[in-house]
């Protein structure tokens, strides 16, 4: 796993940006993983922000494969993790809405939800990569705390504390769902390039935890671990619980630019 410090999430928005732009120059029908949450909104400023630029790749050949999704919110509604991407980064970059796959919470259809969506991805050929953010908890997507290492796409149970944490975006804990489905670890482990980003002093607990603990369902980002190709990239205060900074400085400062994370 490779961890890079940079001095704050700017910074961090345009590294992970040169990263999906040269996967889509490499590969024009590339296969994107994105989360939601506050943690890549840089990213994809930084991606828009280039796109009106006109520095852009072309974006016609990509799909989009979002996290995961809550449960039991009105259709439509503008909490919903496939409204937020539309409107954080697909709207923003043109892209077509058909370009664009989440997780149906249809209640109606939620029973095989899961393998509707794995198939989805596999017909896709894949993700190539994969944006994470990471829980207070330790959960990544929503696979909370217990969640098993090799799960699949699935309905979760929210912990508290998640829904705290998403208390932001819906007013208060009480009206962030209960129930959401989520791509499972084992889904998630298979995208090529993992790319964890966390930033600020609440998440230092958690990715302490995640890099440098054992690999255990009781902190589900420490999966990444058995990744080949993982990036972990943070600022300073959510590096602060980790024990091993001065190495990971050193590694990045003597890597050359031409290979990227
Ligand atoms: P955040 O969420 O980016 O809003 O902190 C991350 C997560 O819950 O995975």
């Amino acid at each position: 796993m490779e961890v890079v410090i940079l001095a704050d999430e700017a910074a961090i928005g345009v590294l992970v940006a040169d990263a999906v732009a040269a996967l889509v120059r490499r590969r024009p029908a590339a296969v994107l993983g994105v989360a939601t949450g506050s943690t890549p909104l840089p990213v994809y400023r930084e991606l828009v922000r280039r796109a009106r630029d006109g520095l852009a790749p072309d974006w016609s050949g990509v799909t989009f494969f979002t996290l995961d999704e809550y449960v039991g919110l009105p259709a439509g509604s503008a909490a919903s993790y496939r409204s937020t991407i539309a409107r954080e980064l697909t709207d923003p970059l043109g892209i077509d809405p058909a370009q664009v796959h989440g997780p149906d919470p249809d209640p109606d259809r939620l029973p095989d939800a899961g393998e509707r969506y794995e198939r989805e991805i596999h017909e896709a050929g894949g993700v190539d990569l994969q944006l994470l953010g990471i829980g207070a908890d330790g959960h990544l997507a929503f696979n909370e705390p217990g969640s098993s290492l090799v799960s699949r796409t699935r309905i979760k149970t929210l912990t508290a504390r998640t829904r705290a944490d998403n208390a932001r975006f819906f007013g208060s804990a009480d009206g962030v769902p209960r129930h959401v489905l989520t791509q499972g670890l084992g889904t998630i482990g298979e995208a090529g390039h993992l790319v964890l980003v966390a930033v600020g002093e609440g998440k230092s607990a958690a990715v302490a935890a995640a890099v440098e603990g054992p690999v255990s369902a009781g902190c589900p980002a420490s999966v990444m671990q058995l990744h080949g190709h993982a990036t972990v990239l943070l600022d300073p205060a959510a590096a602060a619980g980790l024990e091993r900074v001065a190495y990971y400085r050193e590694v990045w400062e003597g890597k050359p630019d031409w290979q990227g994370i």
